[in-house]
């Protein structure tokens, strides 16, 4: 086994290129005194590294575009989908109308007659939606009465990780890894793909429901090569925000979207920036949908790789890096397996992964079992849709268990590094947020 050690001196020559990182050394300077290294000094170890990575010094947030990669297989229209028993044929994404969708990363509209068909649904379906007011953006600091609240009747993970029973957030089993990547399909999708299939690697993709309608062809790919899709919102918004008929409107245009270019609805879904509370849990149990969260290590710290974060420069390789080596030994010693949080969004994140992170793990010793989330549940991958499952290994999210009373806070209302709904202060932020996505996109 090949070992590389990056010193702090090499990961500062790195971080030299990006004027963020030295505007975060100087701040950090001039609260020295502690003795502990300023956060510009990031050292970390990989086993190995892929022999084609893109260099980590070009890792930085104003890298060069790349070039994009054609899909590795596609799919025709009426094909069987193999790797998910009883599935109906794949559906023509060709015919798929963008204009019958709401739109792009924008919160869904609730006057629509989708949108008040799911309500009446939802309202049927007969499970309680507790008068939880929502919050306003701006996370824990912004809300203290939910803050306060935040580990009892409310239940709410974004102050201080509050899970319920049914919530997903490990995977039973030791060393066993339950690999995820948010907020795709993207351009940089194909590119993940291509190193998945190369290894036989298997993920669960969390997916905005407004982007599969900018890419179908990538998540019938994904779909038909064995990974699980997900739901992750039609725009992402932090959905503790919104009332329940734009909860139910954004999960139910994401659900709608899948189902018409696979043919099947996903079972599963994961709240943006992990912000659920008993108010979502409901209307998403109502609606078939079962959260999965990513593990925490400790109150203030979750097995957040913060990959996200590269395209923006506010973080750096070699601090996800030394992230991702934090997690990889705590991982180690749980007696559960884990599951964490990665995007396949920009270019940066899927660099990180394909060329670090993932071989990284794949030479692991002791060896990680690496699979998509309803496997390491040890679950069939038919359970991951609604219309597949047969209701028996995983009964439907509406009549499993876990009222109020299974509440479990693992920490107090501090504020949580890795949720990053606090940099967000009205809608219009919200807004601005996905906007300045789109002009990632169409780049
Ligand atoms: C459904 O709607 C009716 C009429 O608005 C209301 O009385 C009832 O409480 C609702 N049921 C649920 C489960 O929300
Ligand atoms: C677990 O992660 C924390 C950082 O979140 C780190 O300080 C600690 O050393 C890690 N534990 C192990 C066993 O590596
Ligand atoms: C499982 O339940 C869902 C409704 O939640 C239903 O659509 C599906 O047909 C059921 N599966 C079987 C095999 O009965």
């Amino acid at each position: 086994m090949k070992t590389i050690l990056f010193s702090s001196l090499a990961v500062a020559a790195v971080a030299a290129h990006n004027p963020l990182e030295a505007r975060q050394s100087a701040s950090s300077a001039a609260s020295a005194g502690t003795g502990a290294p300023p956060p510009s000094s990031f050292s970390f170890t990989l086993a190995t590294t892929n022999p084609t990575a893109i260099p980590l010094a070009s890792i930085v947030s104003n890298a060069q575009t790349q070039a994009t990669h054609a899909l590795p297989t596609t799919f025709s229209p009426g094909a069987t989908p193999t790797a998910v028993k009883g599935a109906p044929p794949l559906p023509n994404a060709a015919l798929l109308a963008p204009s019958s969708y709401p739109a792009l990363d924008v919160i869904v509209r609730t006057d629509s007659p989708e949108v008040q068909q799911w309500i009446s649904e939802v309202n049927k379906s007969g499970i309680p939606i507790p008068d939880i007011a929502p919050t306003v953006a701006g996370g824990c600091p912004a809300n203290p009465v939910a803050a306060a609240d935040a580990d009892k009747s409310r239940c709410w993970w974004t102050c201080g990780g509050c899970v319920q029973a049914t919530d997903i957030t490990t995977c039973p089993d030791k060393l066993t890894w339950g690999l995820t990547y948010d907020d795709g399909p993207s351009p940089y999708t194909p590119d993940l793909l291509q190193f998945l299939n190369e290894k036989n690697l298997k993920s669960t993709f969390f997916v905005v429901g407004s982007r599969v309608i900018s890419f179908p062809s990538f998540l019938q790919t994904e779909y038909m090569q064995g990974h699980q899709i997900a739901v992750h919102t039609w725009s992402h918004p932090s959905l503790t925000t919104l009332t329940n008929a734009q909860i139910i409107g954004e999960l139910g245009w994401s659900k709608k979207v899948i189902k018409d270019v696979l043919g099947v609805t996903p079972s599963h879904f994961r709240p943006p920036f992990g912000d659920i509370d008993n108010r979502v849990r409901a209307i998403a149990k109502a609606m078939g949908l079962t959260p999965v969260m990513w593990t925490r290590i400790s109150p203030m710290a979750t097995f957040d790789t913060d990959d996200f974060d590269l395209h923006s420069g506010a973080s750096t390789a070699s601090k996800v890096l030394q992230n991702w080596n934090f997690i990889e030994a705590n991982a180690t010693t749980f007696d559960t397996g884990f599951i964490l949080l990665e995007h396949d969004l920009f270019q940066q994140s899927v660099d990180i992964a394909t060329g670090y992170i993932l071989p990284d793990a794949l030479a692991h010793q002791p060896a990680f079992k690496i699979e998509p989330v309803i496997s390491c549940m040890n679950k069939p991958l038919t359970d991951a849709y609604i219309e597949t499952n047969d209701n028996k290994t995983n009964p439907p999210a509406q009549s499993a268990s876990g009222g109020p009373g299974s509440a479990q806070a693992t920490g107090g209302s501090g504020s949580n590094g890795s949720a990053v709904v606090a940099a967000l202060p009205g809608l219009g932020s919200v807004v601005a947020f996905t906007i300045s996505l789109i002009a990632v996109m169409t780049l």
